[in-house]
């Protein structure tokens, strides 16, 4: 087989083989592709798509390009969810507890953030002491005793999409449906996942920008799911505003305490214990929605997550305490309010440019080498369809350093304010099993 003759096949249109696609992952990984050559056969991929059974191959071959993780020691249906990324997105740490609790194992890889995203491993480091590297034995463990755990993806992790990814970043084929869909559903496949819940999210602060566009990428991936013989739901949410009101580490792990305290905010909450619902119902604990949906209310209003988040942390080397007392978490020394001009309704928050803001204070990253600084961050006291009057604050900037000028001036970028409220907007759009 040769390379040229596979990227031939591919800009005419004609579909590839198992053995094709498994020839160009493999020896992509083991570096006798060369990086042109796979950047012409992702161009040709980008401009002629794939179909589901390509999409699929290309998956498997991408799990298999590294560590396949064996969570057999686990007892029970390792359920997995991913999120397509946002900004002030902290349902990991809220549905992790939450299910765990109904005694559905969380045995999580997550990642770290990167640009206007944030990350569930650099939420959970602002909790003093907590560890995400653990021995698998450790880790499995963990598991096994307290029903979560979350540690750092292995290395070896789908090598091929690390590779992969690296060369469409810098040849303009991200944003392409197949390759979105294998790249995740790799990773998910390749960490042990038996059953997954997508959270596809759609609005200015995701990669999809249309209703349309998500659906198909949730499609796209329940369908490699259910190829793959791993139950897949898929739920389309609304990113066209931050998740939640605190964006940053510390104050999301906060924020994560309130939700599970039952206190927390509605839209959030609502996302995350649907998240819940839907991942108890592929744990084979409930068989409808509704009943899971129950259950997930009731776990909340009795504590029991609370409680399971306190075991999750400790065992994790973590100071508990912080569910309690919310001051041991990592604090800014100063807090700064964005004051609304005039008055109106708040008609828009660009979720990009809020993330951007939050990295630019030092809550996230630029460049993958880059320090988090865990205690500061933004709290948006002003939600899309709320009314403000001249001088309300809109927004709290929690910081480490007194001149904050650039980050109040994209935080007032971001948020319009109009005369007329805004209909209502919608947090799930759409559900597809
Ligand atoms: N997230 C991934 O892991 N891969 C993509 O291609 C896009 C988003």
């Amino acid at each position: 087989m040769r390379m040229v003759d596979l990227i031939h096949k591919k800009r005419v249109g004609d579909a590839l083989t198992e053995q094709e696609i498994s020839f160009i992952i493999t020896e992509y990984t083991a570096g006798n592709v060369p990086d042109y050559q796979m950047s012409a056969f992702l161009m040709a991929t980008f401009l002629n798509g794939m179909t589901d059974e390509e999409t699929s191959f290309l998956t498997l071959a991408m799990a298999g390009s590294g560590e396949m993780i064996d969570l057999s020691a686990i007892a029970g249906v390792k359920v997995d969810k991913h999120s397509t990324g946002g900004v002030g997105d902290k349902v990991s740490l809220i549905v992790g507890p939450v299910v765990a609790s109904l005694g559905i194992p969380v045995a999580k890889m997550s990642g770290r953030g990167l640009g206007h995203t944030g990350g569930t491993l650099d939420k959970l480091e602002s909790i003093p002491g907590f560890q995400i590297e653990l021995s698998k034995e450790a880790f499995i463990n963990a598991v096994n005793t307290n029903k979560i755990a979350i540690v750092g993806q292995s290395g070896n992790l789908a090598p091929a999409d690390k590779k992969m990814y690296a060369l469409r970043d810098v040849t303009a084929t991200v944003d392409s449906i197949p390759l979105i869909a294998s790249s995740i559903m790799s990773k998910k496949i390749a960490s042990g996942a038996e059953a997954i819940v997508l959270d596809v999210k759609i609005g200015s602060g995701a990669f999809m920008k249309t209703v349309e566009d998500a659906r198909v990428l949730a499609r796209t991936m329940v369908d490699i799911g259910t190829r793959l013989n791993r139950k897949t739901i898929a739920m389309i949410t609304d990113m066209d505003q931050p998740l939640g009101r605190e964006i940053g580490n510390a104050n999301e792990i906060r924020e994560s305490i309130e939700v599970l305290r039952g206190v927390g905010d509605k839209d959030l909450t609502e996302v995350a214990i649907s998240v819940a619902a839907y991942m108890a119902m592929l744990g084979q604990v409930y068989s409808t929605f509704e009943e899971a949906q129950e259950a997930v209310r009731d776990i909340i209003t009795k504590g029991k997550a609370l409680d399971t988040l306190k075991r999750f942390i400790a065992s994790q080397g973590g100071d508990e305490r912080v569910v309690d007392q919310q001051e041991l978490l990592p604090t800014a020394a100063y807090h700064m309010e964005v004051n609304a001009t005039h008055a109106g309704f708040i008609n828009e928050i660009q979720a990009e440019n809020i993330g951007f803001a939050a990295m630019l204070l030092g809550a996230g990253r630029a460049k993958k080498e880059d320090h988090i600084d865990y205690a500061v961050g933004l709290t948006l006291n002003k939600k899309i369809g709320d009314a403000v009057e001249v001088g309300d604050s809109i927004c709290t900037i929690h910081a480490n350093r007194v001149d904050v000028a650039e980050v109040e001036a994209m935080i007032r970028d971001a948020y319009q304010i109009t005369d007329t409220q805004p209909a209502p907007k919608k947090l799930i759009y759409d559900v597809i099993v």
